[in-house]
């Protein structure tokens, strides 16, 4: 058998188990009945039980069928994402933790797979694991996937594991255009020029590192995919860019000559009836605020040399339309509508961006308490900067809370007539984050004595999709010079863990 068509199977534990829990309700540690909800689950605390001798009396006669099925010299088991809270109260965990003279439900994980490995290794077969498998050490014949970056990666290739590189770049459930034009995806962005730039082996690796780096894969988790079209949409092109990263000298790869084969490669898709993206010919657009309110907003494509054209507000976008070269100054509300050309005619979507001033924009924000370090957007200004988060939301325009209720305080400078505040959120529920459930609106003249002059509320609803929305809160006209926004965060969704609440603009009218 050639490498050219070796699966290799995931049998996952101890987490990520929820179908084989809900099937075997005793192979966990309480042995209660669990559903099986479509999508994600977060976090994963129903886990196999590692006290229990009959848990691995099963895993290892569910690894002997699969050994049977499977001659790949390799076998991965999962050990990513275990939430131990389960072991930490489950006599049978804790019993073996003592016989075992372990320390802790962390060191019980790193008896579990590496019972698993010498088991694999005894029936000639190599262990393959997430990252997380490092934790409390391994025997050196395991070969480990580097997810969580490549921190991981590197320190397994030091300590003599060989290793496969699969950090977020090469996750493909990630989005690889504009939200807003693509199906959903998982919050995240990937362009094809990202995914053709990776290489898993780092310059500043030693010799011996290098050689313990296999490659890459690439993986496509499926919470978000329809149907067998909509996977090869994710994966096409950009499997062809990854390839031809992985498989060529370094001293070969060439972005402008990739770039240059596009329009043929998406030929060769069309001859083969694949269902790709064409979101590399998408322009996207950056935009910055600076002095004096006005907006600069810049477009880009990432092919090499792409001729991007555009209008202002309701033009028609054509051959005739101004070549886009420099920052389009902004200020007031207008819609940019932009699209690729090539040979005379427009060959991806066009793009349509609205850029909505108010009366806030380019003021001083302060937050109290100050948003989390993940998610800080472009920094205080935020919130007032005119640009509009995606369902990305890792795009650099949302500010997060986790678990606490932002009070955000705006300067308007001078006192102004304000009738609205129009609140923008998100909600991923899968990925923890739920729209607020009340706002309040407090304005003041002298930015001491505040009044309370609106109030909106919303009940929380169970949603699988992710969703933008803009919540209005309106007031009887009336002159202030400071805003006290109080938005309310679910804090505890009814799913169990935690939420945050996501703000990537105050509208102020
Ligand atoms: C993973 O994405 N949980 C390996
Ligand atoms: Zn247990």
């Amino acid at each position: 058998m050639g490498h050219n068509d070796l699966v290799v199977p995931e049998i996952e534990m101890p987490a990520h188990v929820s179908s084989a829990v809900a099937a075997y309700p005793e192979l966990s540690c309480f042995g209660e009945p669990i559903g099986v909800p479509s999508g994600g689950v977060w976090p994963i605390t129903d886990i196999y039980c590692a006290g229990k001798e009959s848990t691995f009396e099963f895993l290892e006669n569910v690894l002997l069928e699969v050994m049977e099925v499977f001659p790949s010299p390799y076998i991965h088991v999962g050990g990513d994402e275990a939430t131990r809270t389960n072991w930490e109260k489950c006599e049978d965990c804790q019993h073996r933790i003592k016989k075992e003279g372990l320390k802790g439900t962390a060191a019980l994980q790193s008896y579990f797979i590496q019972r698993m490995e010498r088991f694999l290794s005894d029936h000639g077969r190599t262990l393959i694991g997430w990252d997380e498998i490092l934790e409390g050490g391994l025997p050196s014949g395991a070969t480990v996937m580097s997810w969580r970056g490549i921190q991981g990666g590197w320190e397994a290739s030091e300590r003599g594991h060989d290793v496969i590189m699969t950090p977020g770049t090469v996750y493909l459930n990630q989005y690889q255009g504009d939200p807003d034009h693509e199906p959903l995806a998982f919050g995240g962005y990937v362009p094809l020029n990202q995914v053709y730039a990776f290489d898993p082996v780092v310059d500043s690796m030693s010799v011996n590192q290098k050689q313990h780096i296999l490659g890459s894969q690439a993986n496509l988790w499926s919470e978000y995919i329809t149907d067998g079209k909509e996977s090869e949409y994710m994966l096409f092109p950009r499997l062809v860019a990854l390839s031809e990263a992985l498989w060529s000298p370094r001293e070969q790869k060439d972005w402008k000559r990739f770039s240059n084969i596009v329009p043929r490669l998406f030929e060769r898709l069309d001859a083969m009836g694949v269902n790709y993206a064409k979101s590399a010919y998408a322009v996207t657009a950056q935009s910055e605020l600076e002095q004096d309110r006005k907006i600069r907003v810049s477009l880009h494509n990432e092919l090499y040399g792409s001729e991007i054209r555009y209008v202002l507000d309701d033009g028609a976008l054509s051959t005739e339309s101004p070549q886009y070269t420099n920052p389009i100054p902004l200020e007031e509300t207008a819609t940019v509508r932009a699209g690729v050309f090539k040979l005379g005619k427009m060959v991806g979507d066009t793009l349509v961006k609205e850029f909505r001033f108010h009366k806030a924009v380019g003021k001083t924000v302060e937050y109290s308490p100050i948003y989390n370090d993940r998610y800080q957007g472009n920094g205080q200004g935020t919130l007032t900067n005119v640009l509009r988060g995606s369902k990305n939301f890792h795009d650099g325009q949302w500010l997060a809370w986790l678990e606490k209720n932002p009070t955000v305080t705006i300067d308007l400078e001078n006192l102004s007539e304000i009738s609205s505040v129009t609140v923008g959120s998100m909600e991923n529920q899968g990925s923890g984050i739920y729209f607020p459930t009340k706002v309040e609106v407090l304005l003041s003249k002298d930015g001491r004595d505040f009044k309370k002059v609106a109030e909106w509320r919303r009940e929380h609803r169970p949603n699988g999709n992710v969703a933008l929305a803009n919540f209005l809160v309106s007031f009887t006209p009336q002159q202030a010079r400071w805003i006290k926004v109080e938005v309310t965060n679910l804090s505890h969704p009814p799913t169990g863990g935690s939420c945050f609440v996501f703000l990537d603009e105050l509208i102020v009218e």
